[in-house]
């Protein structure tokens, strides 16, 4: 055991307290760098831009470093001043608008999410009786996963980054990444060792697709990316980290992991490279990275030139990402090649900034637990020393890591609630497991966690486990669920309604309950190729999300002005009619068993003719569910028309097909206005219209076969040319109501 070590965990030890844990020098010295004022005057401005200009008046925010609590840890102090005025006062900017959002919420019930928010205010900002003095016991609260910058980011405009940074200030982030624009400063990297640019063409993948390309795992498929992309991403970039950084956020930039482009074997024929295996169901075409040897001086030069350039051109706060194996078995588990690995990632970084930081996704240690068993895990964290690297224990409300590798073997790291796959829709969470799991950690033997973080690998549903999480890293102890989740409802639409409350309650139970090792993947027939395979059992009583829905509905009358209300009528309607579609397949599958043409053409042709067109009616009534949203938004980054059909061809493929050949098809599925109708809609009729071909001609079904024409459909809908809305049509009350009219008595039917 090093010194260092011992010291550690001597102090450790000797920590009762959990806030009072001595941290690591290295941690303690990541403070924003940005002066108090500024930071100040940027919460103040985030305010105005959230309640208009009455916040220039009503709130006064001021910065002041030493409220820190001890090792950094942020605080934010609230109290009412002269003439009413609201006093936040925090250790960073973030501490701050986190104090100022608790006030939003426990005084003013307001509420602010992704879906919408609700910020009416009373006339007179109501006081703080007594001043309020809260310290996060969290170092860290991070936010996002390499993922989400393809699944969510891709196509946004500094309008929605704003916002987004906004979102991510008042519940409390103070670490996120900053991997926008990447790719223009590697292909100057590139560039200079002599690669030429087709080389580098054919490297990088199209825009939705980078985060595969940044981990090594893809490359090529559905690039190039034009110049216009590096650009408009560039001047993103400047504007995201200047936004984080103004508002007291460390941001996190991406490192060299060892990947190499293909062109660098010409450049450099004796570079010693290995190339690992295919990744996922993708074959060398698009995947099978290059990496280089630790040992091979390239490896620094790379890193080193590719950080320095980095950080000219948009400065640091020391902490680096980098992910070489993710989802990819090392050449080798001899555990002195691992830790030469993460010592030659980490030297490179330090080559380039020596006070760097190392943040690595823990995510492969769970990925592939038959080949990283804990020799393995320990050589790749002691590669690096003590204190500079922090894993994310990426999936850690399911699958942790700590809890089986001694914590991180001594490196500090951050439980996160992974929660969502691919971004899709569907009621999901494991509310139990992220109220205790954080407590549990930070109390294990030994325990080096220093934050708690979201990494979901899209964003943009299921609003509550966000909220709560975030809640969550302010928070001692664990919550009362049923209280909070009233209180949700009550700020989540501006007042207090029995009837969403219950409905709440009902979702909390039931979707949001799920105990074991829960993976959100929508499994939902209604979005997967159809075979006479599917699964459909839930984790949860579905009575509780028709009931949900029924009372939801009950209090349109009252609620249904409120915007986010709108929104949550929507999700959980969609909610019941992909309940009603696996009832239906049930059905369509035993009439073909049977035999029962008549109960096959009736079931198949409600599915197919008025069930999935009221859906889609149902999302096409709000624009927070279209497909056209999403690809308008890919049209609007586009300089030309050929740069639009590229972003038009990303956008699409990545919902449904997921690669050229239906790779990892349907992994990133949504249901959306639009998407319903032409690609899951199609595929259902397609297998309908077979079963029947089978029954009347007597041949059995052949899913092969089905694959094939199926397949047709499912790349018809990428390139077939349509234009689709980005404003919603229609009523979603009206639509709401018909549905539940014409489809809760069967819905009920099925429960019982
Ligand atoms: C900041 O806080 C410290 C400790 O509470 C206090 O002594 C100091 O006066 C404060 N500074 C300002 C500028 O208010
Ligand atoms: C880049 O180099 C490759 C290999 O020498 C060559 O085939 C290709 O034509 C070159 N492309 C450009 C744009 O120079
Ligand atoms: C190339 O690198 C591998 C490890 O990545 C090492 O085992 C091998 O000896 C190296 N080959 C040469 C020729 O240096
Ligand atoms: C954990 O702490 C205990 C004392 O509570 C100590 O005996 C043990 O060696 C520590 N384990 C590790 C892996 O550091
Ligand atoms: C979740 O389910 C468990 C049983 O699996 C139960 O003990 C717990 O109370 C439920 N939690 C909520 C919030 O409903
Ligand atoms: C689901 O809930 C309904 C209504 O509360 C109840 O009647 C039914 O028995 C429950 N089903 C199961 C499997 O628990
Ligand atoms: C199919 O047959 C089974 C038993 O043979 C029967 O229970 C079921 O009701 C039939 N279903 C339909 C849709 O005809």
């Amino acid at each position: 055991m090093s010194l260092l070590r011992v010291l550690l965990v001597l102090a450790t030890v000797a920590a009762s307290d959990a806030a009072s844990r001595p941290l690591w020098d290295s941690l303690a010295r990541l403070q924003p760098e940005t002066e108090e004022s500024p930071q100040a005057a940027a919460v103040q401005e985030l305010l105005e831009r959230l309640l208009g200009p009455r916040a220039a008046s009503a709130f006064s925010v001021s910065i002041n470093r030493s409220l820190a609590g001890p090792g950094g840890l942020d605080t934010y102090r609230l109290r009412s001043g002269a003439l009413g005025v609201i006093e936040v006062a925090g250790s960073t900017g973030v501490a701050a608008a986190s104090g100022v959002y608790r006030y939003l919420k426990d005084f003013c019930g307001c509420h602010v999410s992704w879906s919408g928010s609700q910020l009416r205010l009373p006339d007179r900002l109501p006081p703080v009786p007594t001043e309020i003095i809260v310290t996060s016991p969290n170092r860290f609260r991070f936010y996002q996963n390499v993922c989400t910058q393809s699944y969510s980011y891709v196509w946004w405009n500094w309008d929605r980054w704003e916002r987004e940074i906004d979102w991510m200030a008042l519940h409390g982030i103070n670490m996120a990444l900053a991997f926008t624009g990447q790719e223009a400063i590697w292909q100057r990297v590139y560039l200079s060792l002599g690669l030429n640019q087709s080389e580098i063409n054919e490297y990088f993948t199209g825009p939705a697709f980078l985060a595969w390309n940044r981990m090594g795992n893809l490359h090529t498929w559905a690039g190039p990316l034009p110049l216009s992309w590096h650009l408009k991403q560039l001047y993103l970039q400047y504007r995201i980290l200047e936004r984080m950084r103004t508002l007291g956020m460390l941001t996190v930039l991406p490192a060299f992991s060892g990947h190499v482009p293909h062109g660098i074997l010409r450049v450099f024929p004796r570079v010693n490279v290995t190339r690992l295996g295919s990744w996922s169901h993708f074959d060398c075409t698009y995947s099978c990275a290059y990496l280089l040897s630790p040992e091979d001086p390239m490896f620094q030069v790379i890193g080193t030139l590719f950080l320095k350039e980095l950080i000219k051109e948009f400065g640091t706060d020391h902490v680096y990402s980098a992910d070489t194996f993710n989802e990819m078995r090392p050449l080798s588990s001899n555990p002195a090649y691992l830790s030469k690995v993460s010592a030659a990632v980490f030297r490179s970084m330090t080559g380039a900034d020596p006070s760097a930081l190392w943040l690595m996704q823990g995510w492969l240690f769970q990925h592939q637990p038959d080949f990283w068993r804990p020799p393995q895990v320990q050589a790749l964290l002691h590669g690096v020393p003590l204190g500079r690297m922090i894993v994310l224990d990426l999936f850690a409300e399911s699958k942790p890591v700590f809890s089986w590798t001694e914590s991180f073997y001594g490196q500090p790291f951050i439980w996160c609630m992974l929660h969502n796959f691919g971004g899709n829709h569907g009621l999901f969470g494991t509310v139990e497991s992220i109220n205790q799991g954080p407590f549990k950690a930070r109390s294990f033997l030994n325990s080096t966690m220093v934050g708690v973080g979201l990494t979901p690998e899209g964003i943009e549903q299921n609003d509550i486990m966000y909220e709560l999480m975030t809640d969550l890293g302010w928070q001692r102890e664990p919550l009362d669920l049923q209280q909070w989740t009233a209180k949700y409802a009550t700020q989540r639409y501006g007042t207090t309604n029995t009837q969403a409350m219950e409905a709440w309650q009902l979702l909390l139970r039931s979707v949001y309950n799920c105990s074991g090792v829960c993976v959100n993947h929508n499994h939902s027939p209604l979005v997967h190729r159809p075979s006479l395979r599917m699964v459909t059992d839930l984790w949860y009583n579905k009575s509780d999300v028709y009931e949900a829905w029924r009372l939801l509905l009950s209090s349109a009358s009252e609620l249904g002005a409120s915007n986010t209300f709108c929104y949550d009528l929507v999700d959980v309607t969609r909610q019941a009619m992909q309940q009603l579609v696996s009832d239906y397949y049930l059905e369509i599958k035993q009439a073909f068993q049977n035999h029962t043409l008549s109960r096959l053409l009736m079931t198949g042709g409600v599915l197919v003719y008025d069930l999935l067109p009221e859906l889609d009616n149902l999302l096409s009534s709000d624009g927070r569910f279209l497909l056209g949203f999403w690809l308008e938004a890919a049209r609007n980054v586009a300089t030309s028309d050929r740069e639009a059909e590229l972003y038009d061809l990303n956008a699409r493929n990545q919902l449904t097909l997921w690669g050229p050949s239906g790779n990892i098809l349907d992994y990133a599925n949504k249901q959306f206005g639009g998407l319903v109708l032409d690609y899951y809609g199609v595929r259902w009729s397609l297998f309908v219209s077979t079963l029947v071909e089978c029954l009347n001609t007597g041949t059995p079904f052949h899913q092969n076969q089905f694959n094939q024409a199926v397949f047709q459909v499912e790349r018809g809908f990428i390139y077939n040319g349509k234009r689709y809305p980005a404003k919603a049509t229609g009523s979603t009350l009206e639509i709401a109501t018909k549905i539940f009219l014409k489809y809760y008595p069967s819905a009920m039917k099925h429960v019982y």
